[in-house]
Parts: C-alpha cells; structure tokens; sequence
C-alpha cells in the first residue's frame, strides 16, 4: 500500500528496506510533546487567522490532546510504515477526528515543523543542562569553601609546581562551568526564532501569523528567511559544541579523580556510591563513574562532528541527510546531562585526604618557587640571579635526598652567603599558599571569598 500522506502518485509501497532506511520514529518519536505542541499553535493561528473555521479548530485541538493522552500513558502504537513522529501523531489525529484532521497541514509542512520540533527540544535540553551545571557548580563551590585552607600540590607538565589549595583547584571547575553555562545560554538566545511557517521552503500564500504562533511557542520572533528556517541545524550544531566544551571540562576532571584515586596518589577518597569493586582482586575500588564520564565525552564530540559532516555538503534547502541530526544530538545531550549529575554526586561525597595532600604539596621542591621571590624580596637579587641561586639549593637537597627546607643556613649560605634564618619562612607549604594573595591567587582568604561569593550568587 503506498503511503497515507504523499502516496498519491505512487502505485506500490516502499521496499522493506527503504522503509527501514527512511523511518525515523524509533528515534523522533521522543519529540511527540513538542510535535503535538507545535501543532496546537499551529491549529489556534489558523483558526484566529480565518483560515480554518472554528469547528474544525476545535475537533482537532481535542484530537491532538487525545494523541497526546495516549502517548503519555503508554497507549500509542507507533508504526514504521507511518515514518515519523508528524506523521504517526496526524494519522492517528485522522482516526479520531476524521477528515477534518487533513486541515490541520494547511500551511506548513514537515520541513518547518521538524525544524519547530527540533528547536523546541534542544532549548528545553539547553535549560535543564543549565540547571545542572549550576547544581554541580554549587557543590563545587561548597567543597571549595570546606577546603579552602587544604593545601595540595599544584602541577604544570603533571609535574609539583607550586602548592594550591584544594578549593582553589575545585573554584577552577566552577569558572569553567559558569562560562560552559554561557555557552548554553548563548546557544538558547540564538535559536530562540520560529522556524513555523516557512513551510516547505518558499513560504506560504495563506495569510498566516508567524508571530502569533512564535510568540505561543515561546520564540523571540519567528526567522526572517524561509529557506534559512527549513535548511540551517546550526542551532543543533551550536549546542553539540557548548556540550563539547562542557564534557571536556568535565572528562578533564574525571581523568584527575581517577588519577587522585590510585594508591600511589591516594588524594581523595570516593565514595561506595560512585565507586565499584572487583569481580576477582578484593582490594579494589574503581572510579567507575569517573572514568565514564572521561569516556563519554567521546560520543560528544562525535555527535558534533557527525553532525558537522551531515550538514557540510547539503545544498539549501532541506535534505533527507538532516533526518540524521536527531540520534546524535538526544545521545549526546543526554549524555551530558547524566555526566552532570554523576559528577555532581562525585563531587558532594568525595574527601580529600588532608594528610597526603599536605604531604604531596611539600614534595618535589614545590617551594622553589617561593625561595627565588625570597631573594628577590629580602637580598634584592633580580629575579633570574635569584632563579639560579634557588636552582642550586635545589640541586644540593637533591643530592641529599633532602627537602629544601632541611638544609642548613650554611649549606644555604654557600650558594647566596646574605641568606638568613628568615628563609625557612616561606619554605612552609602553608605560607607559600598563603603569601598568593593577588587577585585570583590561591591564598585560602581568597578562596573563601570566591567561594562564597559563589554560593551566593548560585542562590
Ligand atoms: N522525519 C523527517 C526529518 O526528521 C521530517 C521531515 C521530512 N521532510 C520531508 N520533506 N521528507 O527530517
């Protein structure tokens, strides 16, 4: 049987496998509320537009929220030979209504209704993303609060560099994310115009409103240029990227809470909620949750980047290819969204262990730095005299196998001999962090500051 909708210059149906190639409602059926939504609009336009006359207005109004009863309650029987989610909702609208229902397409097409669908979703995704983020954000900010004062190693190349503060290094996520949220927020404000209306591709000759059907849909305005409106995904691609962006900032964080979790590191503890164990070596406990959302950044990217090949080739207006737009882009923000919430579970219960941080964050001659601005300070030696200097204290305590902090004031003193006691000052871990004072530095005043300021601003 050819197909209900456009079968009628075709003799015969399509060949099993083009119905397979062709369907979309194993995916799209997912937009069933915004489709249904989207048709309402459409439906009240026409009707207060004297396009469709009242009674038939409302048998479809009632029919469409009979098709939405069902789906929601589980009763709606999708069907492969009915395609996609527009199609599968007015044919069942044609069973309950009759004929009327055929009206309802009246001045659109699929082309601008995918487009709305589409749309609607991923700014409905946009905001839940952000509320997320936020959360996650403010459990960062509480732990960065707790542990302002808890010192740890900081690294460059993976190597100690200069002690931090563990809060410090958590307000580092919570920078990331804010700017993460408004990349969201950017890519919502950009892909707020309605794509409803433009038809097929040309437009309409019916007198319709596309402002009143954007302004019920939630829209800004509807688009300017129906070509544009039917042919264009970047708001998906917009988004993918935002989400890119933000599953790297959080997969970087997972990789150093797998790494902080080893024996050798043993910085931080998680919890039995977001570990598991060991089929075979009892000792063990994963960072399972950590390293799968390292993972899935993976499918992330790659929903982005397939997406971006999709559309790179694709003349205007709309193709078929953009069918492909869909599985990407739900996985991916989806995948997001559980990313969020797995860290922000990791990140409420984790403890840093103070102990080894503090231990860690003295090691490796982490205060060298803090030397060199020393005898620049006190001895007025410029900064590369001073760097030397400090080179080579750090050069005698390794071959000592010492800290710089054990050697003595004459052992000191045969690298710069005006160096006095007052060194062994700064040499300590928790003056280091403490003497960061510049704005943006690392001093626990200041984490605590921010860290505050934070939680309050994330209400
Ligand atoms: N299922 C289609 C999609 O997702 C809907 C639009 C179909 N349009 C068309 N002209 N065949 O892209």
């Amino acid at each position: 049987m050819s197909n209900r909708m456009w079968g009628g210059r075709f003799a015969s149906g399509p060949a099993e496998i083009m119905e397979e190639i062709n369907a979309s409602i194993g995916f799209d059926k997912r937009l069933a509320p915004q489709d249904i939504r989207g048709s309402l609009a459409h439906v009240a336009m026409l009707g207060a537009a004297g396009i469709l006359p009242a009674d038939d207005v409302a048998a479809i109004e009632a029919g469409l929220k009979s098709v939405r009863d069902e789906i929601e309650a589980g009763r709606f029987v999708f069907k492969r030979e009915l395609e996609d989610i527009h199609m599968s909702v007015e044919s069942r609208l044609t069973e309950i209504v009759g004929p009327a229902a055929g009206r309802l397409h009246t001045a659109r097409s699929r082309n601008d209704q995918v487009a709305t669908d589409m749309k609607l979703w991923v700014r409905d995704t946009l905001d839940s993303l952000d509320q997320q983020a936020a959360d996650l954000q403010r459990a960062l900010a509480e732990t960065a609060l707790k542990h302002a004062g808890t010192v740890m190693p900081g690294f460059t190349h993976l190597q100690s560099a200069q002690p931090v503060t563990f809060g410090h290094h958590c307000l580092a996520y919570v920078e990331m994310l804010a700017r993460d949220r408004g990349r969201f927020r950017d890519a919502r404000a950009r892909l707020n115009e309605c794509p409803l209306g433009a038809a097929a591709l040309a437009g309409t000759s019916f007198p319709i409103d596309r402002h009143a059907t954007a302004s019920a849909l939630g829209f800004d305005r509807p688009t300017a240029n129906s070509l544009d409106s039917v042919a264009d995904r970047d708001f998906a691609l917009e988004s993918l990227a935002a989400a890119s962006i933000c599953a790297v900032h959080l997969s970087r964080f997972a990789e150093e809470l797998v790494v902080w979790t080893s024996a050798q590191f043993n910085f931080v503890k998680l919890s039995d909620g977001y570990t598991t164990g060991s089929s075979i070596m009892p000792q063990k406990r994963n960072p399972d949750a950590a390293e799968l959302v390292r993972a899935k950044s993976g499918r992330i990217i790659g929903a982005l980047t397939g997406l971006l090949v999709v559309m790179k080739g694709l003349p205007l207006a709309y193709s078929k290819d953009m069918q492909e737009d869909k599985e990407g882009t739900f996985d991916a923000l989806q995948a997001l969204s559980l990313c969020l919430a797995a860290m922000t579970g990791m990140v409420k219960d984790l403890e840093p262990n103070a102990g080894v941080l503090s231990q860690a964050a003295g090691s490796g001659y982490a205060t060298a730095t803090d030397l060199a601005d020393w005898l620049v300070r006190e001895l007025g030696l410029p900064f590369r005299q001073a760097h030397h200097v400090t080179g080579r204290l750090v050069g005698a305590a390794s071959a000592k196998g010492v800290g710089l902090e054990e050697l003595s004031l004459p052992e000191m003193q045969e690298a710069e001999p005006r160096i006095t006691d007052a060194v062994y000052a700064v040499l300590g871990v928790e003056n280091s962090v403490a003497s960061r004072t510049s704005y943006g530095g690392t001093a626990p005043d200041n984490v605590r500051t921010q860290a505050q300021g934070w939680i309050e601003r994330l209400g």
